[in-house]
């Protein structure tokens, strides 16, 4: 049950709105303290990065139980940090989804204890608003309306943010998200998950000419995306170079894969700023990360003079100080989710 209220509670310490905010949607157990949604005094990501590895990729199972281990451990430290106690926050922020069930779950549960256990207002979040909203931390000048290209390991998005927490989805995947055809590909010649840093670094040393792989179009859907061409032509590429015993060049595949990906998302994203008219131009989700889509999509902003805006690394991949800025602003909106907020994996992004 979510509700709007009439009067938005007001802080009874301070005119600051705080939020502790908690985010396990994947495999980061993460929490941070949030004042008016543009500053973080803390933020705590514990990574499980190195258990997964084992597998090649996040397991489950294993992610919810390591979030049930940290939880608690983590949210004392985000406090800590911030010099706060409790008794400071205004409002629990939490990732309902989308994410793996058993991980949203322990967040889920955690944000409710404390909403209940301290009378304060519990905000359920949508991960990719939150990722969406990682970039008004570090930039203050940024506000609606502008053209964000959502790029993370489970999906790829081009929208427009109407306003804060609204969005007009321009475009789609078809199939793999971005994030996803990175970790493929970087399997496929051996580097460690999560594949996209690997494959960010080693593309450094690569040459980005070397192999041309095709670049989907999608008929009728000029802002839709499609990575499963790409991916298969590199696996093609890759068997072919063993059938005939010869090497493979990793770095200049690293190199021609990343460019083919970002000139797609580029192509796209510059495309929309024409038609829709929009100079400002923003970046979110794990590979906003990738050196090569920054640098890439901040000559094509230049030339067009357009504005590019994307959060540090640190804020691009999951943690919880971006899910504390989308939380201060459906708190705003008086959003309060009930004691009935549950986590739901497939959670769709509305668009307006
Ligand atoms: O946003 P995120 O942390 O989690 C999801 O919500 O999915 O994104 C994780 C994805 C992974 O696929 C990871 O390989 C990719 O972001 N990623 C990168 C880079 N850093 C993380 N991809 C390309 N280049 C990077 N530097
Ligand atoms: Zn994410």
């Amino acid at each position: 049950m979510k509700t709007i209220m009439g009067k938005v509670r007001q802080s009874m310490s301070s005119e600051n709105i705080r939020i502790l905010a908690i985010e396990t949607s994947c495999d980061e157990t993460a929490a941070a303290v949030v004042e008016n949604g543009r500053k973080a005094l803390s933020n705590v990501i514990a990574s499980q990065i190195e258990i997964h590895r084992l597998y090649g990729g996040v397991v489950p199972e294993l992610a919810s139980r390591n979030h049930m281990e940290k939880m608690n451990q983590v949210i004392t430290q985000a406090l800590k940090d911030a010099h706060m106690t409790l008794a400071d926050m205004d409002a629990v922020g939490v990732t309902y989804g989308p994410g793996l069930v058993g991980a949203l779950l322990v967040g889920v549960a955690e944000a409710k204890a404390i909403s209940y256990a301290c009378g304060l207002p519990l905000v359920g979040v949508h991960h990719i608003e939150g990722h969406v909203s990682a970039n008004y931390l570090e930039h203050p000048d940024l506000e609606p309306p502008f053209l964000c290209l959502i790029v993370s390991g489970g999906h790829t998005n081009l929208v427009i943010v109407e306003d804060y927490g609204r969005f007009r989805i321009l475009g789609s995947t078809r199939d793999d998200a971005a994030g996803e055809a990175f970790d493929k590909v970087a399997r496929a010649i051996g580097l460690r998950y999560p594949g996209g840093p690997e494959i960010d670094k080693l593309a450094r040393e690569g040459n980005s000419q070397a192999i041309s792989f095709p670049r989907a179009r999608i008929e009728d859907a000029p802002y839709d995306f499609s990575f499963s061409g790409v991916k298969s032509s590199v696996l093609n590429y890759i068997n072919q170079q063993k059938m005939q015993g010869l090497e493979i060049p990793r770095a200049d595949l690293a190199a021609s894969f990343q460019h083919s990906v970002v000139t797609a998302l580029i192509e796209r994203a510059m495309l929309a700023a024409e038609e829709f008219h929009i100079d400002r131009v923003a970046l979110a989700g794990g590979v906003a990360a990738n050196q090569g889509l920054r640098a890439a999509m901040g000559k094509a902003c230049e030339k067009r003079n357009l504005k590019l805006y994307y959060p540090s690394p640190i804020y691009c991949t999951d943690n919880a100080a971006m899910i504390g800025v989308a939380a201060y602003y459906e708190y705003k909106k008086g959003v309060r989710h009930g004691w009935d907020l549950n986590a739901v994996p497939n959670l769709k992004l509305e668009s307006v």
